[in-house]
This record gives C-alpha cells, sequence and structure tokens, in this order.
C-alpha cells in the first residue's frame, strides 16, 4: 500500500495580486493533513479504479479503463462525489505516464481529510482542493512507478487544478507540495491551459521546460513570532468572491494595478524579511499587506475584511500583534503574528469575542516532502 499526507495551508500575504502571473504571494504549510491509501489492484482485464471519500460517505466510486481513460461506471455517483480535483490529477498522471510509455494502472484510493472537520462538518478555508490534488499527483506516480522531483510534482499539481479552474493562482498546491513557509509567484495559466489543449502537446516537454514566472521557494518562519491563527465561524467561497474581484477590477483597472504592484512590492519586503530574521520588518510587511486588501476592499466593494474578521485584527492589535484577514477572505480565517508571552492573553481575548482559535503549527519542510 502506498500512503501520503499532504498539509493544508494558509495565505500569509498577496492574496488576490498573486492571481496575476508574474505576482507573488506568501504561504505556509499547517499541520491537518490529507492523506490519501492507495492500493494497487490485480492488472487482469481492463484497468479499475476505485474512490473513496469521507463526502462519498464511505462509499467508493468505480472507474473503468475505456479507450482514452478512466470512465466513471455511474456518471451521477461521480458528480456527485465531488471528485473534480482528485479525477484532474490522476488523469495528468496517467497522461504523463502514457508518455513514458507505461499503460494505465488500477488501484483502490481512500481519500481521508482533516482539513474541514469532519464531524461538524465545519470547513475552514485550509485549501482542501490544493492539498488532495497533490496527494492524488504524489500517490499515483508512486503507484506508475514514475519518480517525481519536486519541481515535476508541484508542475503537474498545478496543471492539474488550472484545467479544473483557471482562475485560482495555484498558490494553495504550492504550500502543501512544499510545506513550511513559501513564496510563491504564479505563472502565465492562460498559456498552460492552451498548451494542455494540444493534442500533439509532450507533457513531459512541458513539465521539463523552465515555466515563465513560476517560483516556488522555502523562506525561513520568523524567529521570535509566534503565528496564530483564529476561524471566524463562516465558511466563505473563494471562486465566488475572486470571480466579483474580476469584475470590479474591469471596472477599476488603475487602481487594481496599483493595488497588484503595491502588493508585490510588500511581498518582496516580507520576503527580505524573512531571509534577514527580522521579525520588526515582518511584522510591518504583513501590517502593510493587510491594509492594502482594506483599500482593494473598500475601492472594489468585494467584502474581504468581514465584521469578523476585522474584530479577530483589532483584538489582536489592541495586544500589540499584527493581523489580517487570510485567503480571499469573507469569513475563513485571519492570522496574527504575536509576541509568544502573549498567545494565551489573545486567544482568551478571541474566544470571548466569539473567534475560535486553531491549534495549527507550520510543519518542516521534511515532514511535507517524500
Ligand atoms: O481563501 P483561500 O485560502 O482560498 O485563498 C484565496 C486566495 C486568492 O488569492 C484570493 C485566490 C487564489 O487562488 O490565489
Ligand atoms: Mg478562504
Amino acid at each position: 500500500m502506498i500512503t501520503v499526507a499532504v498539509p493544508g495551508k494558509l495565505y500569509i500575504a498577496g492574496e488576490y495580486a498573486v492571481l496575476e502571473p508574474g505576482s507573488a504571494a506568501v504561504l505556509i504549510a499547517v499541520d491537518r493533513y490529507v492523506r490519501v491509501r492507495l492500493t494497487p489492484t490485480p492488472s487482469i482485464g481492463p484497468a479499475v479504479r476505485t474512490i473513496t471519500t469521507d463526502h462519498a460517505r464511505g462509499r467508493s466510486i468505480e472507474f473503468v479503463h475505456r479507450g482514452a481513460g478512466f470512465e466513471p461506471v455511474s456518471a451521477a455517483e461521480a458528480d456527485a462525489a465531488g471528485l473534480s480535483h482528485v479525477l484532474a490529477a490522476l488523469a495528468m498522471v496517467d497522461r504523463y505516464a502514457a508518455g513514458s510509455g507505461r499503460g494505465p494502472v488500477g488501484f483502490a484510493l481512500d481519500i481521508d481529510s482533516q482539513l474541514d472537520d469532519a464531524e461538524t462538518g465545519r470547513k475552514y478555508g485550509l485549501g482542501s482542493s490544493g492539498a488532495v490534488t497533490v496527494a492524488a499527483v504524489r500517490a499515483a506516480a508512486r503507484a506508475y512507478g514514475l519518480p517525481l522531483d519536486a519541481a515535476t510534482e508541484l508542475k503537474l499539481a498545478l496543471l492539474s487544478v488550472f484545467s479544473v479552474d483557471p482562475h485560482c493562482s495555484g498558490g494553495d498546491v504550492a504550500a502543501s507540495a512544499r510545506g513550511g513557509w513559501v513564496y510563491y509567484r504564479t505563472p502565465d495559466r492562460a498559456a498552460l491551459i492552451s498548451a494542455l489543449a494540444r493534442r500533439d502537446l509532450d507533457l513531459g516537454a512541458l513539465l521539463r521546460q523552465p515555466w515563465k514566472h513560476l517560483a516556488a521557494r522555502s523562506l525561513p518562519s520568523p524567529r521570535e513570532l509566534s503565528l496564530q491563527v483564529g476561524w471566524v465561524g463562516r465558511p466563505a467561497s473563494s471562486s465566488a468572491l475572486v470571480a466579483a474581484m474580476k469584475q470590479a477590477a474591469r471596472q477599476h483597472r488603475s487602481v487594481y494595478r496599483r493595488f497588484v504592484d503595491a502588493s508585490d512590492r510588500c511581498v518582496e519586503q516580507l520576503v527580505t524579511a524573512c531571509r534577514a530574521g527580522d521579525d520588526r520588518a515582518i511584522e510591518l510587511a504583513l501590517s502593510a499587506a493587510g491594509r492594502l486588501l482594506r483599500d482593494l476592499a473598500a475601492a472594489s466593494g468585494v467584502a474581504i475584511e468581514s465584521p469578523e474578521l476585522s474584530r479577530l485584527r483589532c483584538l489582536a492589535e489592541e495586544l500589540g500583534a499584527v493581523a489580517k484577514s487570510s485567503g480571499a477572505g469573507g469569513g475563513d480565517c485571519g492570522i496574527a503574528l504575536i509576541d509568544p508571552a502573549r498567545v494565551p492573553a489573545l486567544r482568551r481575548r478571541w474566544r470571548a469575542g466569539g473567534i475560535e482559535p486553531l491549534n495549527l503549527r507550520v510543519p518542516e519542510r521534511k515532514e511535507s516532502i517524500r
């Protein structure tokens, strides 16, 4: 049996701006995992796959290899199981494996996600689609006996998520694949998607060549500051917020362009501060990133910092911390960087203010990469 565990993620800075090719964000991986167990099935007759997830209430969805790829035995059941990212990841690895002369392999895939709270059904916004994509790519590649270096794995996972949703930056994929603190710069997704659509595409060659703009680099974490995460009790839809922002950006082009440039400068300052181990400069950059998002919200009318996220931030600021919304906003989580001595007070205040402090840590890189 092949088992992989891939961590979830949170945005630190660069949200929305990172959707522009060549723009950047900083993210962290968090120690809640998507776990995948893959059991190869005997290769007699056409290859068969089953996928079991919490979403499908423990039921197995079956797929059989016919002609060009794997098809669900019951299309309705497969649609209802919400497997689009897993299926895109498996199809991408199948295509890569076929390019190196391997026939389709059958297996049973069991997916178990800690990123949302299975008992209560709570969604925290820790990036389950990115993590499950990386997990599926990693497990399927091993089933084929295809060794993947970190760059190839990242590119396969990015192509998978872009083929499902071209309006996401892939930052979540980079954080889940790399672990730790990560600097990510998004590639030209439109160019990659049109490359994927070409029938004569040599996927191996596309994976080997450098991709314009793409970067995913590990960063040192702050030395003395504690990163705290609060959940505001309301899930948010990143895709709806991103769509609303896209619309607003079309109406206010120059304002949006200025936001993207300022965000990129802010992310560069954060990266420099992390590399220099300068916690004070990290705080300044984080605070500036939060302010830019609040100004963008005011200009666009897209509610990034919801009233709950604003409460989370103010409660942290009153204790001398730096805090901001994380990700698309509108709900989910906010983050704070704070003196470790003040963490118990922050958590008490958040709780009293209706914010749930989450017990999350940033796993070291070695835990998240094979
Ligand atoms: O809320 P999250 O964690 O899904 O983050 C979304 C971040 C955006 O920059 C707004 C979108 C993206 O795909 O990068
Ligand atoms: Mg979110």
